[in-house]
């Protein structure tokens, strides 16, 4: 008897792994068996709806559905746009000084590990009066900066800050106004916490931790920075974007239709604050069970800024730490091995990671601390 896609989705759950990868992630299962039940007839039309065109009605109502959905979840006020682009949160390295300051524009960075080491590398190529406003590099990245750390020189255009750090597992509790306006990279916490977007001129990230699939990046831009923003090549223009809600070129539909439907997941869940409230809860309980080991676990990031997406965590014997990770991965947890550049291991917990994998994740770290000591 030949397997159908139902018993394929029947089977999933059981086979599900216990997936703490820092991106692309865990996505909801159920938003996968529709996926796998939709894929290849999409409303009888006999066609997938990634085989159709992007300017057809099939796929026309689910890009507004999406951008629609980004509105409402994200609470974005009216004079923000909302970009549906390709490209990953890296293009937007260069498509944010380039969109949100003029060749001269002083802009500064606030790098507080690699992502923003990153961000401030591609601002230099392009415009020569970047400067980094705080680095945490002689700390080893262990910190976010307070308000009066960042130094904003006279005439900043805007001051460049990464909301959650994925590798080094630092976040920023709060967002501080540094007296310009704010542009974040929110890649590894979206949808996590809400946006105070008063502070904010540019938002953007890449979907594939909190939101959906690799290959969708969002972005929330204010309308007074594309109407004020230099001409740029077509495709590196917001403007080019915004006044064809995203469809100037050829979009992701693929990324762009299951994110959609992880947002109306996320909807039903009870949306930001639900998300935010799962956030601390379930990175909480990985914490606590760090901080009640005796210092067979510790965090290496300072208490106050410990992210609430990526746990990042070293066992008080690094020898240990192999064992550890193999012994994890033999009982069905996968991809918690730290960043390659900072070791260890590290937890990503979005949100769509189920309440089990953390439970299982704190059991297995108490079994494996009483077995080696
Ligand atoms: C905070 C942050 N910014 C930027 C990036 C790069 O994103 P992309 O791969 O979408 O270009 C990542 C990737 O993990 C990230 O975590």
């Amino acid at each position: 008897m030949t397997s159908t896609p139902t018993d394929a989705v029947a089977v999933a759950e059981s086979l599900r792994a216990y997936n703490f990868s820092a991106g692309p992630c865990a996505l909801p299962l159920t938003v996968l068996q529709e996926v796998a039940a939709e894929l290849v007839d999409f409303n009888g039309t006999g066609m997938s709806l990634i085989e159709m065109s992007h300017r057809g009605p099939d796929y026309d109502a689910i890009h507004h559905d999406a951008l629609d959905r980004f509105r409402r979840l994200f609470n974005v006020p009216e004079d923000f746009s909302v970009l549906l682009l390709q490209g990953g949160a890296t293009l937007q390295f260069t498509m944010a000084p380039l969109n949100a300051s003029k060749p001269d524009d002083a802009i500064g960075y606030v790098v507080a590990g690699t992502w923003g080491k990153k961000a401030v590398a591609d601002a230099k190529l392009l415009r020569p009066n970047t400067y980094t406003a705080w680095t945490g590099a002689a700390d080893g990245f262990r910190a976010m900066p307070s308000i009066s750390d960042i130094q904003v020189s006279p005439g900043t255009r805007f001051v460049h800050v990464t909301s959650n750090e994925t590798i080094g597992g630092i976040r920023m509790a709060q967002f501080h106004d540094p007296g310009v306006p704010l542009v974040a990279d929110m890649s590894s916490d979206y949808l996590s916490r809400p946006i105070p977007w008063d502070l904010f001129d540019l938002v953007y990230g890449g979907a594939q931790k909190n939101l959906g699939p690799a290959g969708l990046t969002v972005v929330f831009v204010r309308t007074s920075v594309i109407e004020a923003a230099p001409k740029n090549p077509s495709y590196l223009d917001y403007s080019y974007h915004a006044a064809a809600d995203s469809m100037a070129n050829t979009p992701p539909v693929f990324p762009i239709w299951v994110t959609g439907k992880v947002l109306a997941w996320k909807e039903e869940l009870g949306g930001v604050e639900a998300m935010q409230t799962r956030a601390a809860r379930r990175s909480g309980q990985i914490y606590t069970a760090i901080d009640n080991s005796d210092g067979f676990y510790r965090s290496p990031v300072a208490l106050e800024d410990r992210s609430h997406m990526n746990i990042v965590f070293r066992l008080q014997d690094e020898s240990d730490e192999k064992r550890f990770l193999t012994e994890a991965e033999d009982a069905g947890m996968l991809n918690l091995k730290g960043h390659r550049s900072v070791g260890g291991v590290r937890a990503s917990v979005y949100n769509a990671t189920p309440d089990e994998s953390v439970t299982t994740l704190v059991e297995f770290m108490k079994n494996f601390q009483s077995s080696a000591g």
